[in-house]
C-alpha cells in the first residue's frame, strides 16, 4: 500500500530495494578489500594528511553507480568520489562508498556504506550498510526506518545527562566549535563519543544508541541516509540543507526531541549561521 505522501509517478519500491540490495553488495565488496587493506595504496586528499581515500572507495562508487544508472538511467547523482550529475532529476542518489576511511584503513570496524535518495527535493530513502557488525540500517519516509527487521526508536531522554552523544570534527573550517561544545556538554554532565563514521552516528542516533550527533561540518554523502531514518524514528536534525548544503555541507546536529534544544544551545550561533 502507498503512503499518503508518497511522491506520485515513480517507482520507488524498485529504488528502496535498490538502495538496500546495492548497499550490502557494496559492503560485502568492501570487506574484500579491507581484509587485504595492508595492500592498498592510501593517498590523502587535498593536503590534509588526516583525509584519506584509497582504491576502494573509487571502486566500490562506481559500483553502486553503474548498478543504478542501468536500472534508473534518468535519476542523478552526488557521490564522495566522482561528483554530481543530474541534478535536476526527480530523484538525485547521494552516495558515500565508505563512510569512516580513517576506519577502514587503519582496521577500526566502523565503516560503512552509505546510499540515500532524495525525491523532488527532499531525503526519501537511506540504506547504509555496516558488514561488520552485519546490519543494515534502512527506511523510507512513511514506512518507517528498521536496524535489519528490527524497528528503530530515538531515545526518550530529556538531559544530555542520560545517555551518550557521537561528536565529531575534520580539519575543515568549523573545527573551532568542537571543543568548546565538548567542554559544554561536560559541564552539563554529559559524555561524547566518536567513531568516525557520522553515517553511522547518524543511524545511532535513530535507533536509540545516541541521544544526538554533532559534526561541525558534514557533507550531504556522510548524512543524507541516515537523515531519513531519523525522520522515520522523531528524531529531530538543524536545517542542514540551507544554502548549498546538498553540495557544500553545513554543520549537522541529529537529536532525540527531547534534547535536540539543548545541544543547540551547547552549539551556538554557529550551528544555523
Ligand atoms: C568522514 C566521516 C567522519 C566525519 C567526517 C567525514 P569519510 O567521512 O564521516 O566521521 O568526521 O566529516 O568526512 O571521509 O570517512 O567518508
Ligand atoms: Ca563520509
Ligand atoms: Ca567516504
Amino acid at each position: 500500500m502507498s503512503h499518503p505522501a508518497e511522491p506520485l509517478g515513480l517507482d520507488l519500491d524498485a529504488r528502496y530495494a535498490a538502495a538496500c540490495e546495492l548497499a550490502q553488495a557494496a559492503a560485502e565488496r568492501g570487506m574484500t578489500y579491507y581484509r587485504s587493506r595492508n595492500e592498498l595504496t592510501v593517498m590523502h586528499k587535498g593536503g590534509d594528511m588526516q583525509d584519506v581515500v584509497s582504491i576502494a572507495d573509487k571502486a566500490l562508487e562506481d559500483f553502486i553507480r553503474a548498478e543504478l544508472l542501468t536500472r534508473f538511467p534518468e535519476d542523478g547523482f552526488v557521490g564522495e568520489e566522482g561528483g554530481h550529475a543530474n541534478l535536476e532529476a526527480r530523484c538525485v542518489w547521494v552516495i558515500d562508498p565508505i563512510d569512516g576511511t580513517r576506519c577502514f584503513v587503519n582496521g577500526l570496524h566502523n565503516w560503512c556504506v552509505s546510499i540515500g535518495l532524495m525525491v523532488d527535493g527532499k531525503p526519501y530513502l537511506g540504506a547504509i550498510a555496516d558488514p561488520n557488525h552485519q546490519e543494515l540500517f534502512r527506511g523510507r519516509i512513511g514506512h518507517g526506518a528498521f536496524v535489519n527487521d528490527t524497528p528503530l526508536q530515538v531515545h526518550p531522554a530529556q538531559h544530555v545527562r542520560e545517555g551518550v552523544v557521537g561528536a565529531g570534527t575534520t580539519h575543515r573550517p568549523g573545527k573551532e566549535n568542537f571543543l568548546p561544545f565538548v567542554q559544554g556538554l561536560l559541564d552539563e554532565g554529559g559524555m561524547f563519543f566518536r567513531n568516525g563514521s557520522g553515517a553511522l552516528m547518524t543511524a545511532y542516533v535513530a535507533a536509540g544508541r545516541l541521544i544526538g550527533y554533532y559534526e561541525t561540518h558534514l557533507k550531504s554523502w556522510d548524512c543524507l541516509a541516515g537523515v531519513v531514518l531519523l525522520a522515520e524514528t522523531g528524531g529531530r536534525i538543524n536545517d542542514f540543507f540551507r544554502n548549498d548544503g546538498l553540495l557544500e555541507g553545513n554543520p549537522f546536529l541529529a537529536a532525540c526531541p527531547g534534547v535536540y534544544e539543548q545541544l543547540a544551545e551547547l552549539i551556538g550561533p554557529s550551528l544555523d549561521a
